[in-house]
């Protein structure tokens, strides 16, 4: 049997093919809400399930909920609230349990939803608890004080998928759920990434899944900050590696539509849940994911998971130590196995990395496959 989504069932918010056209009509006579594209990816991932149990945006009790206890509804974990904020002036403009029609910029109408409360946060409060500092310097933090005065709630009703690039890789959560069960994997693991695949990524995926029956590798193709690494070019790299170094019967390749929030120990848990929903059995947590600049430490997005019970996550996080290539073991090792110095090492920073595509240096085969250090090159090269 497979994993129960989070909070027992998964959320579908799209409105059925008989009732669209009908509701289609009726909201384009409703107040209007212009969303970005950070919002339209959260109302994608709501309508999807993928944040099961949320059916839509979260109001004042839940968001406080979270931010203190890292719960809602008392039992469910729960650690980054998903908020739809407006301006005060077209707050002021809605009533209490009115329904209001979301736009996007790009596709026009997307959805509507009912208003069911409408509140503030400090939102010096809101970065701190989210991202465990108040500077603006994180992406995080510095798109927390850009956000509008108001909150507002309610459940969702939305017409149609968001297409993104990939979209062939984009499967939501009832699909994975599926492939899953067809092939037979009970104990699947999942790969949350924003960058390439480098053999650090390559030996932590392969340790997994030897204790695994499937690896989903599952690139976050939500909004990132503009200095990562473009979609396109990972994607290349995610299939020029998976095709030469993965056994294809043991492994899915599929992109992930939400937005990244560089939260560190907070989004950690998050990717966990959300992964769950997707049939996840298992999730790999390494060293400072989601982190970004030094404001976590390198293991903090691993201890966090100490303040929840496995029987209310019940996907279960697998840890890792850094990981690299020993020119002494000969090997790809960890902090753990290794016992030789770090000058036996190849460790790259992502700074250093691009400094040698740059000048056209080729990267170490110890650190990165050359199939991937051939895509990286490309794109660096030729844009
Ligand atoms: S993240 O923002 O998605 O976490 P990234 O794609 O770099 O960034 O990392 C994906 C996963 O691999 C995370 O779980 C991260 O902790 C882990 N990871 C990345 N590099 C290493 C490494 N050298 N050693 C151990 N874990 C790593």
């Amino acid at each position: 049997m497979s994993i129960e989504p989070h909070g027992g069932k998964l959320v579908n918010r799209f409105v059925s093919e008989i009732e669209k056209q009908k509701k289609i009509e009726q909201a384009r006579h409703l107040k209007k809400i212009l969303l970005d594209e950070y919002l339209t990816f959260d109302l994608d991932c709501i309508a999807k399930g993928i944040f099961s149990p949320l059916e839509g945006f979260m109001g004042e009790e839940a968001t406080l909920s979270s931010l203190e206890t890292m719960h809602i509804h008392k039992t469910i974990p729960w650690t980054i609230p998903i908020l739809l904020d407006v301006p005060r002036d077209k707050a002021d403009m809605i009533e209490m349990g009115e329904v209001v029609a979301l736009y996007s910029a790009d596709n026009g109408l997307v959805g509507t939803i009912e208003v069911r409360e409408k509140f503030r946060l400090d939102k010096k409060y809101l970065a701190e608890k989210v991202y465990g500092t108040t500077d603006d310097n994180h992406p995080g933090v510095k798109r927390t004080y850009g956000l509008e005065d108001i909150f507002i709630a309610g459940p969702v009703e939305v017409f149609d998928k968001k297409v993104i690039d990939f979209e062939e890789y984009n499967l939501p959560p009832q699909q994975t759920r599926a492939i899953f069960e067809e092939r037979g994997w009970k104990r699947i693991v999942a790969f949350q990434t924003r960058n390439p695949i480098h053999r650090a990524h390559e030996y932590l995926t392969k340790c997994a899944l030897e204790i695994c029956d499937g690896l989903l590798i599952h690139p976050l193709m939500g909004t990132t900050k503009s200095d990562d690494i473009p979609g396109n070019v990972r994607m290349e790299c995610y299939k020029a590696l998976i095709n030469n170094y993965y056994p294809q019967n043991h492994v899915l390749l599929s992109i992930m539509p939400v937005n990244m929030r560089y939260a560190g120990p907070k989004e950690a848990v998050m990717h966990a849940i959300v992964r769950k929903n997707y049939g996840c059995t298992h999730f790999i947590v390494g060293r400072d994911h989601a982190g970004v600049g030094n404001y976590y430490g390198t293991y903090d997005a691993q201890k966090i998971f100490d303040n929840f019970n496995p029987e209310e996550l019940k996907i279960t996080p697998l840890f890792f130590d850094h990981t690299f290539y020993c020119r002494a073991c000969g090997n790809m090792a960890s902090i753990k196995t290794c016992p030789h110095d770090a000058n036996t090492h190849v460790v790259l920073s992502g700074t250093k990395v691009r400094e040698m595509l740059k000048k056209g240096e080729t990267l170490p085969e110890e650190f990165t496959r050359k199939e991937v250090a051939a895509v990286l090159m490309n794109w660096a090269q030729n844009g």
